[in-house]
C-alpha cells in the first residue's frame, strides 16, 4: 500500500472526528477500497501516512449489500449480523437471488396463496393471505425491477403476468368480501416496513375505492352530480380553469367519469399495488427517521414510472401514470412527478386545460386535462392513507374524519385534488368507517337533500 503525502496534523485536522490508529493488519482491496478487520469490525481505510492509517468503521449493513461471489473472494470471517427484523431477513434473502429466482419464488408464493385461500373461509383469514401475498408481489416487484437492464430480461414475462395473476385474485377477493377493505387496514401492523404497510393498504383501498365507484357510475353518479353542479362545483373549477370560457363550466366537460371494464379495474389496481415501487430504491430512507430529503421525496415518481416501463412495457400505461403521476396533485406548484418532469425536460408548451379529470390518456398527456381518472383515484387514497398512517415518525395518526377535514382544507380548497371525487371518496370512506356519520358534516354535495 502506498503512503499518501498527508501529514498526521493534516489528518487530524481534516478528520478530527475519526479514527486515527496504527494497525497491525493485512488489507484487502473491496471495489477499489482498503479495508482491514479489526476485533471483527470491518474499516475502510480513508488516508495513510507512513504506517498510520485513517480507518472508519464499515456498516455491516454495506458489506453485506455486496453480491455474496464478491464477499467470498474477500476471504474474510464475518457473519452476517442478526437481521433487525422479518422484513430485513426477507429483503436480504431476496437480494442474495438471482432475477429468475425471485420469480419462481412469486409463482411458487402465489401457488401457495391460491392452495392456503381455497382451504380457508373466513374473511380475516382470507384477507391475511391476500395482505401476505400482495406485500411479497410488492417486494419481488421492486427487487427485480430496475432501470439498469440491458433489454428485456427472459423471466420479465412471468414476473407480470404473476403479478397480474395475484392482483386479480385480491380484486376477486374485495369483490366477494365487502369488508375486505376494511380487513386489510387491520393488518398493516403485520409488516416492520412502513413503506410497505403503506403500499398493501392503498392496494386494498384504491381497489375498494374504483369498484365503489364503478357500481355508482352504472347507477346514475353522473347525472347525480350534474343536477348540483351549477350551485354546488361550478365556483370551483371557475377558479381551478380561470381562462374557461362560462358556457363550458359543464359537469361532462370538466369531470369525465368513465364507466370502467374489470380489465381496466385490474390495471389501475396495478397500479396502486406498485405506485410508490420508486421509494424502494431508498427504503433506508423512507422507512428510516433521516431529515426530509427533497430530492429523494421527488423523485420517487420518476424513477417508479421508469422502472415500471422497462418490465411491463406499455401495455399498463394506466399503472404507469399512476406510479409517476401521484403526487402531480393538478400541476399546482407543490406536485411533482413524470409529466411534470417530462414537460420541464422537453420544454414543452401545452395549451391550456379544457377539464380536470380527463377519461383518456391522450387527454391528460396531451395537456388538456389537470388530471387522468385513474391517477386521481389513486392519489386520493394516497392522501389519505399518509395522513391516517400509524406508523409515520414524526406525527399521530389522524383518524378518518380528520383526515377528510385535513384534505379538504390542504388539498381540495388549495385545489391540489378534485372536488368531485373527492366526494365520491367520502362516500366510499363511509362503507369502511362507520363513525364517518352525515352529523360530522361530510355529505358529498351531491348527496345533500335540496
Ligand atoms: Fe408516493
Ligand atoms: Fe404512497
Amino acid at each position: 500500500m502506498t503512503p499518501s503525502n498527508l501529514s498526521d496534523t493534516k489528518l487530524q485536522k481534516t478528520f478530527s472526528e475519526e479514527r486515527l490508529v496504527r494497525v497491525n493488519s493485512d488489507w484487502v482491496t473491496l471495489n477499489s477500497r482498503k479495508l482491514a478487520l479489526l476485533s471483527r469490525q470491518l474499516y475502510l481505510l480513508k488516508a495513510a501516512d507512513g504506517d498510520t492509517f485513517l480507518i472508519e468503521p464499515l456498516a455491516l449493513d454495506d458489506f453485506f449489500s455486496i453480491p455474496e461471489k464478491d464477499r467470498a473472494q474477500l476471504n474474510l470471517a464475518i457473519d452476517r449480523p442478526p437481521a433487525k427484523d422479518a422484513f430485513q431477513i426477507r429483503w436480504a434473502e431476496l437480494m442474495e437471488m438471482t432475477a429468475s429466482e425471485r420469480v419462481q419464488e412469486l409463482s411458487q408464493q402465489r401457488e401457495n396463496f391460491e392452495a392456503k385461500l381455497s382451504a380457508v373461509s373466513s374473511p380475516e383469514q382470507k384477507v391475511a393471505l391476500a395482505s401476505e401475498i400482495a406485500e411479497t408481489a410488492f417486494l419481488i416487484n421492486r427487487a427485480c425491477l430496475s432501470l439498469n437492464k440491458n433489454g428485456d430480461d427472459p423471466q420479465d414475462a412471468t414476473l407480470v403476468a404473476e403479478t397480474l395473476a395475484i392482483t386479480n385474485s385480491v380484486l376477486a377477493l374485495i369483490m366477494e368480501t365487502p369488508l375486505a377493505v376494511s380487513l386489510f387496514r387491520t393488518f398493516q401492523a403485520k409488516t416492520q416496513s412502513p413503506t410497505l404497510a403503506h403500499v398493501t393498504r392503498v392496494f386494498a383501498m384504491a381497489t375498494g375505492f374504483l369498484l365503489y365507484y364503478n357500481r355508482q357510475r352504472q347507477a346514475g353518479l353522473a347525472a347525480k352530480i350534474r343536477i348540483v353542479f351549477p350551485q354546488e362545483y361550478a365556483s370551483i373549477y371557475r377558479e381551478l380553469l380561470p381562462s374557461l370560457n362560462e358556457s363550458w363550466i359543464k359537469a361532462d366537460n370538466l369531470i369525465r367519469l368513465p364507466i370502467l371494464s374489470r380489465d381496466q379495474i385490474r390495471i389501475q389496481s396495478l397500479g396502486a399495488l406498485l405506485h410508490d415501487v420508486g421509494k424502494v430504491t431508498d427504503l433506508d430512507y423512507f422507512d428510516g427517521s433521516a431529515p426530509k430529503d427533497d430530492i429523494k421525496i421527488r423523485m420517487h415518481p420518476i424513477t417508479g414510472a421508469g422502472i415500471f416501463l422497462r418490465t411491463y412495457g406499455t401495455n399498463y400505461e394506466d399503472a404507469m401514470y399512476i406510479v409517476g403521476d401521484h403526487h402531480n396533485y393538478l400541476f399546482n406548484p407543490e406536485g411533482y412527478g413524470l409529466t411534470q418532469w417530462e414537460r420541464n425536460r422537453s420544454q414543452r408548451t401545452t395549451p391550456a386545460p379544457q377539464c380536470c379529470i380527463a377519461d383518456s390518456l391522450a387527454t391528460y398527456t396531451s395537456g388538456e386535462a389537470l388530471s387522468y381518472f385513474p391517477v386521481e383515484m389513486c392519489a386520493l387514497v394516497d392522501v389519505y392513507d399518509a395522513l391516517s398512517d400509524p406508523s409515520r415518525q414524526y406525527r399521530k395518526p389522524l383518524s378518518s374524519y380528520q383526515a377528510l377535514a385535513f384534505m379538504n382544507e390542504t388539498f381540495v380548497k388549495t385545489h391540489k385534488l378534485d372536488p368531485v371525487l373527492f366526494d365520491v371518496f367520502i362516500d366510499y370512506l363511509k362503507t369502511l368507517d362507520s363513525s364517518l356519520s352525515p352529523e360530522l358534516g361530510f355529505t358529498p354535495k351531491y348527496q345533500r337533500r335540496r
